[in-house]
C-alpha cells in the first residue's frame, strides 16, 4: 500500500534523486573523455605521432579477433582479476570500480610495451591482472607489428610511382581498428567482393545494434518503429564488410544465405517465434557508390524485401507487409509499386545536393532541403515480379508513400575518424531523409546514429551525438589546437565544422542554442583567438561568423542582441579585412 512520504522519507528521495543525477553527469563526462578523436590532419608522407598512437592502439587491442587467434586484451585482464566477463563490465556505469581497473591495467599494458617491449607488457600484466603470458602474447605481438607499421609510410614513394605508371602493391581498404591490415599506408587500396557482404561476423554484429536500437525506440515511444529509413555508404560497407547491410536484414527478420561459391546470393526468413518480435519495414537510400559497387547487394535487399512483404504473418508482427498493403489500398497500386523500398540517385548521378544548398544558403524554407532529397534519390533499384530488373526507374510516388510511413532514421557509425560534423556528407543524407520524411508525415522522426566501433556498441540519438561530437571536437582545445598547427587548412576545418553544425539545425533542428554560443565565445568574441584565427584564414573565420549570424536569423539560436551586435561588428571587421579596406 503507498503511503504518504514522511519527511525523512522525502530527504532521502531527494538525496538519491541528487546521486543519480552526479553519477549521470560523470557518466557523461567519462564518455567525453574517453571518446577517440583526431588530433590533427593527415600529413601525406608523414606517420602520426607517438603521443596520438596509445588510445589507437588501446582501441584495437579491445576486439577479439578469431581469425588470427587474438583475444582483446580487456577480456583477458577481466578474466585474470577474476571479475567475470569483460561483456558484463561493460554493462555496468563507466566508472564501476572493476572497469575502470581494467582499462587502467590495458593501458598500462599497452604503454609499457611500446616504451619496453612485449616481455615487458607481458610480466606486468601477470603481475597486475594474473594474466597468462600464453594467452596475451598474440594480442601483444598483434599491438606491436601494428605500432611498427605505423612508422612505416611509403605515400609519397608510391604517389611518385603510381604518377610514373609503376607497380603499387595493393593492400585492403577499411578502418585500422576494423582490420589492421590496412597497413602499412602507401599501397594501392583495393576494396571488397559485393558477393561476400555481410560477413558473417558483421552479421553478428550487426544483431546486437538493431536490437539497441529498436530498444531505445520502443523506451522512448512505447511501440517499435513500424518503419525505418536507413542510409547505406559504399565506402561504409566495404570497411565493415557490410555492417549496414546486416542491420537492413536483421530490421526485417531475415538471414543471408551462401550458395556452393559462398557467394551470399539468396536470404533466409527468420521464423517470428525465433525473432521474438515484429519484423519491421525498411526504406533504403543508398549513395551512387553504392550503388556501383554492390548491384548485387541491391537486388538482395530488394528480393528481402519482397519477400517478408508476401509473408503470411499477421500485419501486427509484420509491419513491412501492414504497410506494403496499406500502401496498396491507399494508392490503389500493384503489389510491385508498393513494394519499392531500394532508392538512390538516377543512373551515373551521385549525391543528395543538399549540402551545397545549405552551404551557399541557397533554401527558404527547411521543407525545401527534404525535397531536393526525395528529387535526387528517387530513383527505384530491384527486380520486379516478372523478374525484370529495375534499375534507376524514377519513382517519386514510392518513394514518397514509403518515406511517409516512416517512424525513425538511422545510420551507422564506424570510424573514430569522420563523424557527423566532420564532412557535410551525413547531414546531406540522413538530415534531409529526417526532414523529407517531417514534410510526409508531418512529424519529425526519431533520428539516431550508432557507435558500432566502440565495444559497447552505442545507439544515440542525433541531439546527443551532435553534443558529444561539439565537446570531444569542435569546442575542445585538444581537437582545435591540433587543427590549428595545420594553419590555413585548421581554420577551415574549424569553419567547415561549424557549418556542417547548422548543417543539421536546417534539417533537423537537432542542435540546441548553447552550441552556436560557445563557438561564438571561442572563436570570435575572444579577441586572441580571433586575431589568431584572422591571421592564419580570414576567409573562412570570416564564413564562420556568417554562418552563426545566418543560425541566429534563420531561428536556430535565440542569442543575446549583445552578442549579436558584437557578432555583427567582428563580421563587418572581418569583411573589411578580406576586401583591403583596412
Ligand atoms: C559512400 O561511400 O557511399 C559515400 C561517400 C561519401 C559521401 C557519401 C557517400
Ligand atoms: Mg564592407
Amino acid at each position: 500500500m503507498n503511503q504518504a512520504p514522511t519527511k525523512t522519507a522525502e530527504g532521502q528521495d531527494g538525496k538519491l534523486e541528487r546521486d543519480r543525477c552526479v553519477l549521470a553527469l560523470y557518466e557523461r563526462l567519462l564518455e567525453v573523455e574517453q571518446r577517440l578523436i583526431p588530433t590533427g590532419l593527415h600529413v601525406l608522407g608523414q606517420a602520426p605521432k607517438e603521443h596520438d598512437q596509445i588510445d589507437m592502439l588501446l582501441m584495437l587491442a579491445s576486439f577479439d579477433r578469431p581469425e588470427s587467434g587474438v583475444k582483446a586484451l580487456p577480456d583477458l585482464v577481466t578474466a585474470g582479476l577474476g571479475l567475470g566477463t569483460y561483456e558484463r563490465l561493460l554493462k555496468k556505469p563507466a566508472f564501476d570500480e572493476g572497469r575502470v581497473l581494467v582499462q587502467k591495467i590495458s593501458r598500462h599494458a599497452i604503454e609499457t610495451l611500446l616504451s619496453k617491449g612485449v616481455n615487458a607488457s607481458t610480466e606486468l600484466l601477470q603481475l597486475e591482472s594474473n594474466v597468462d603470458a600464453s594467452e596475451v602474447f598474440p594480442v601483444l605481438s598483434l599491438v606491436q607489428e601494428t605500432a611498427a607499421k605505423l612508422l612505416i609510410n611509403t605515400e609519397i614513394d608510391s604517389l611518385s610511382r603510381a604518377l610514373r605508371g609503376e607497380f603499387v602493391e595493393p593492400g585492403p581498404g577499411a578502418d585500422l581498428i576494423q582490420n589492421p591490415n590496412v597497413l602499412p599506408t602507401g599501397r594501392n587500396t583495393h576494396a571488397v567482393n559485393p558477393y561476400s557482404v555481410p560477413s558473417n561476423s558483421a552479421f553478428a554484429r550487426s544483431e546486437a545494434t538493431v536490437t539497441r536500437l529498436l530498444e531505445r525506440h520502443l523506451k522512448e515511444n512505447g511501440r517499435y518503429p513500424k518503419s525505418i529509413a536507413l542510409v547505406l555508404w559504399g565506402l561504409d560497407n566495404i570497411k565493415t564488410q557490410g555492417e549496414g547491410v546486416a542491420q537492413a536484414l536483421w530490421l526485417m527478420g531475415v538471414t543471408p544465405v551462401r550458395d556452393s561459391l559462398n557467394r551470399v546470393t539468396e536470404i533466409e526468413v527468420i521464423p517470428l517465434e525465433q525473432l521474438g518480435r515484429p519484423r519491421i519495414d525498411v526504406v533504403m537510400t543508398v549513395s551512387g557508390i553504392f550503388r556501383d559497387l554492390f548491384s548485387c547487394t541491391m537486388n538482395l535487399l530488394d528480393r528481402a524485401v519482397r519477400t517478408v512483404a508476401s509473408l503470411d504473418e499477421p500485419e501486427e508482427w509484420n509491419y513491412l507487409k501492414a504497410n506494403v498493403e496499406e500502401q496498396r489500398a491507399a494508392n490503389s497500386c500493384s503489389f510491385d509499386e508498393a513494394v519499392i523500398r531500394v532508392f538512390s540517385n538516377a543512373p551515373g548521378n551521385y549525391g543528395t545536393n543538399v549540402n551545397f544548398m545549405v552551404m551557399n544558403s541557397q533554401w527558404d524554407h527547411g521543407s525545401a532541403l527534404g525535397e531536393l532529397f526525395v528529387t535526387r534519390k528517387s530513383f527505384a533499384y530491384g527486380r520486379d515480379s516478372s523478374g525484370r530488373n529495375v534499375e534507376g526507374k524514377e519513382n517519386p510516388a514510392a518513394l514518397n508513400s514509403a518515406l511517409a510511413r516512416v517512424d525513425a532514421t538511422f545510420q551507422n557509425i564506424d570510424t573514430y575518424e569522420v563523424g557527423i560534423t566532420d564532412v557535410d556528407h551525413y547531414f546531406e543524407y540522413l538530415g534531409a531523409v529526417s526532414k523529407a520524411v517531417e514534410n510526409r508525415s508531418g512529424k519529425r522522426p526519431s533520428i539516431y546514429l550508432s557507435d558500432t566501433l566502440s565495444r559497447d556498441g552505442k545507439v544515440r540519438s542525433l541531439t546527443e551525438t551532435v553534443e558529444l561530437e561539439t565537446r570531444t571536437k569542435t569546442l575542445n582545445p585538444k581537437w582545435y589546437e591540433g587543427m590549428l598547427k595545420h594553419g590555413f587548412r585548421g581554420v577551415a576545418e574549424i569553419e567547415s565544422h561549424v557549418t556542417n553544425t547548422f548543417g543539421w539545425s536546417a534539417t533537423t533542428g537537432a542542435v540546441d542554442g548553447w552550441i552556436y554560443t560557445e563557438v561564438a565565445k571561442t572563436f570570435l568574441l575572444d579577441s586572441e583567438m580571433l586575431e589568431r584565427l584572422a591571421r592564419l584564414n580570414v576567409h573562412s573565420v570570416r564564413s564562420l561568423a556568417a554562418r552563426l549570424i545566418e543560425a541566429h536569423s534563420r531561428g536556430f539560436w535565440e542569442v543575446e542582441k549583445e552578442m549579436l551586435e558584437r557578432l555583427r561588428t567582428v563580421f563587418s571587421e572581418l569583411e573589411d579585412r578580406v576586401e583591403g579596406v583596412v
